[in-house]
């Protein structure tokens, strides 16, 4: 199976490229500067050059904060640049998964978003990655949107490696503890995507909108004191107090969703993905980021 990844140098494209040619596939990863997904003749072009059974889009502009500023380049990547992706799949008759979020919901759930859950996006990054979802939908029927959450893996930028940095350097930290959510490691993410892949190109589909994380729920401040205890297993750190505190105390341009835990029950039930523990992936990346 040939696979074409739009932005394979991300955290989640580098993952995904290391582990799927190590299971065995063929990987095409196309990124800037060579490939802008924002231009659709060099998307197709892309597309049809390499010929693949399938193309992934993970490529974003995933700055959170910035997009409230940038609304534009984050429109024109995530919105027009999904479409792009779906319009070059159309044109040759293949199957994309594009990966989404979990930042196209307000947080105002008590229990785990369905994928049938009304959105309701609060900034510019999650409503441009609804449009871009919408933008899919319109173009090609054998498309699959993917939502993920809360990503941490060896590449790219992360939570993990910025707690990491702030326990080396600080004796006090404090962490928001009211937002929750489900941590997504790109290693667990990355097998699952090819166990889709296989599977919807085998059984053509079937196709639609799906939720994956790592289980189960947090909140950022659980999860930058499990970052802590597990590097500690590794290197002795600076920090001496990790302290909860609320949203209200730690403001950001972009607002945040409080809760966005998502039921992965659809994924499980279509394509037997079953969610894993974002402890033992956690485990892993951090023996491999204090290992490097
Ligand atoms: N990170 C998270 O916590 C999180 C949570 C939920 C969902 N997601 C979604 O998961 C997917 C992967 O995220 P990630 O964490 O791997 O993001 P990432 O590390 O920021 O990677 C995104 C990649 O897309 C590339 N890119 C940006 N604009 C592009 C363009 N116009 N044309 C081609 N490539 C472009 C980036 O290149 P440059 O680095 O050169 O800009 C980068 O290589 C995205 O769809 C994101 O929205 C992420």
């Amino acid at each position: 199976m040939k696979i074409v990844i739009f932005g394979g140098t991300g955290q989640l494209g580098s993952d995904f490229q290391r582990i799927a040619i190590a299971s065995g596939l063929e990987v095409i990863s196309c990124d800037l500067p060579e490939i802008d997904i924002t231009a659709e003749a060099q998307v197709l072009d892309a597309v049809k050059h390499h010929s693949p059974d399938i193309v992934i889009n993970a490529a974003a502009y995933t700055a959170v904060d910035k997009a409230e500023q940038e609304s534009e380049i984050a429109y024109t990547v995530n919105r027009d640049g999904a479409k792009n992706c779906a319009i070059a799949c159309q044109k040759v008759q293949i199957p994309l998964i594009h990966i989404s979020t979990d930042y196209v919901f307000n947080g105002e759930n008590t229990s785990p978003y369905i994928e049938a859950d009304e959105v309701f996006p609060i900034g510019v990054y999650g409503q441009s990655k609804w449009e871009g979802e919408q933008a899919v939908r319109k173009v090609l029927e054998p498309h699959l949107i993917i939502r993920i959450s809360w990503v941490f893996g060896f590449y790219g930028q992360n939570f993990v490696k910025t707690m990491q940095r702030l326990a080396r350097e600080r004796e006090d930290l404090n962490v928001v503890s009211d937002q929750v959510g489900c941590p997504t490691a790109t290693r667990a993410l990355s097998h699952a995507l090819i166990k889709i892949s296989r599977a919807c190109i085998k059984n053509a589909g079937p196709w639609g909108t799906y939720h994956y994380s790592c289980a189960p729920p947090t909140n950022w401040y659980e999860f930058a004191q499990a970052i802590i205890e597990e590097t500690r297993q590794y290197e002795s750190l600076k920090i001496n107090n990790v302290n909860p505190i609320t949203t209200e105390k730690y403001p950001t341009p972009a607002k945040r969703p409080a809760y966005t835990a998502m039921d992965c029950t659809k994924i499980k039930r279509d394509y037997a993905i079953k969610q894993v523990s974002w402890k033992e992936e956690l485990k892993q990346v951090v023996q491999e980021l204090c290992k490097q």
